[in-house]
């Protein structure tokens, strides 16, 4: 996993309010709780006492209570009350566990993943998204690491194979380019793929008005979106769990409905529209092997692989 990143770990909406919430991400064991402002909190979830998980506690005036000895912590991860030792005895500093920087928006929670002290960027979203658009969505978790479930996104080639029945109709199998642009570490792929008429792909930078295609975006270090027009787009987060497994955030969004009641039921329906889609990939993504990837890793890629190759050069370059 990279460092010094801010990660998609959690729909706003799972996290309801005095209610405690223990996951796995980042392969780190953690409890998310509101605080009585709805500010979000995250420390890690063993206690420092005995080990117990914190998440089966509860929460008492703002503090994560342990539900075996009834250690009380504050936000910062710090134990400020010991049943046993009374209430009035002072609690030393090293009753404490880690807390995690986290933030509230675009209806999900992040989390700064980083052991150094550095100044915090801004939350990278996509800036279209932030004003105007409604969603409905849905999540579920894959068994792999969330290399092999972003690149799915970024595979341009396997639409008529994976897709035959749904977005991959037409048998569009030459692939021409992709021409791949970054801004920062936002990444903007254009697609022109077309029926196999003998002709030879076009290299990426041969491509003319390459603007005017079909694109899709990735903002490292895990969320992704499908630009289907202005109005209309799929949004995907790849929250790391461990090593081994992915939690995805699938969303529709729009912004040409408005109306209350109605607006929920399109983008509901469009969304579990979309888990088809996504459930065509799993079947096949959950098949390869190794269960990650890397930027040397013997694999034959091919010209259409591009936006692949990019992403692996990307995270290689922000892991040093
Ligand atoms: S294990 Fe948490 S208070 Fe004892
Ligand atoms: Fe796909």
């Amino acid at each position: 996993m990279i460092k010094n990143q801010w990660y998609a770990v959690l729909d706003s909406k799972q996290l309801k309010k005095d209610k405690l919430i223990g996951v796995t991400r980042l392969s780190e064991k953690l409890v998310f709780w509101r605080d009585e402002n709805n500010e979000v909190n995250c420390i890690f979830d063993k206690c420092c006492h005995r080990g117990a998980s914190l998440s089966t506690g509860k929460i008492i005036n703002n503090h994560v209570e342990c539900p075996f000895h009834g250690f009380q912590y504050d936000s910062s991860g710090k134990v400020n009350y010991i049943p046993a030792n009374g209430k009035n005895s002072k609690v030393p500093d090293r009753y404490k566990v880690n807390a995690y920087l986290v933030k509230e928006a675009y209806g999900f929670i992040w989390l700064w993943y980083s052991d150094e002290q550095i100044e915090v960027p801004e939350i990278p979203f996509f800036e279209e998204l932030k004003k105007g658009f409604s969603y409905g969505g849905f999540s579920e978790s894959w068994g792999v690491h969330y290399t092999r479930a972003i690149e799915n996104q970024l595979d341009v080639v396997h639409l008529p194979f994976v897709h035959k029945s749904t977005i991959g109709r037409g048998g569009k199998t030459l692939v021409n380019g992709p021409v791949v642009k970054w801004k920062e570490n936002l990444m903007t792929f254009y697609v022109k793929n077309e029926n196999d008429n003998g002709q030879t792909p076009e290299k990426p930078n041969a491509i003319q008005e390459y603007d005017k295609l079909f694109s899709l975006q990735f903002q490292m270090p895990n969320i992704w979106q499908n630009r289907i027009s202005d109005n209309v787009r799929i949004l995907a987060a790849f929250a790391p769990i461990d090593e081994e497994n992915t939690h995805i955030y699938l969303r529709f969004y729009q912004s040409f409905i408005h109306t209350p009641g109605l607006k929920q039921i399109v983008n509901w329906l469009s969304a579990t529209m979309n888990k088809v889609i996504l459930h065509q990939d799993r079947r096949v993504v959950l098949t390869q092997l190794p269960i990650n990837s890397e930027l040397a890793m013997g694999e034959n890629l091919v010209q259409g692989d591009l936006p692949i190759i990019e992403f692996r050069k990307r995270r290689d370059l922000l892991k040093r």
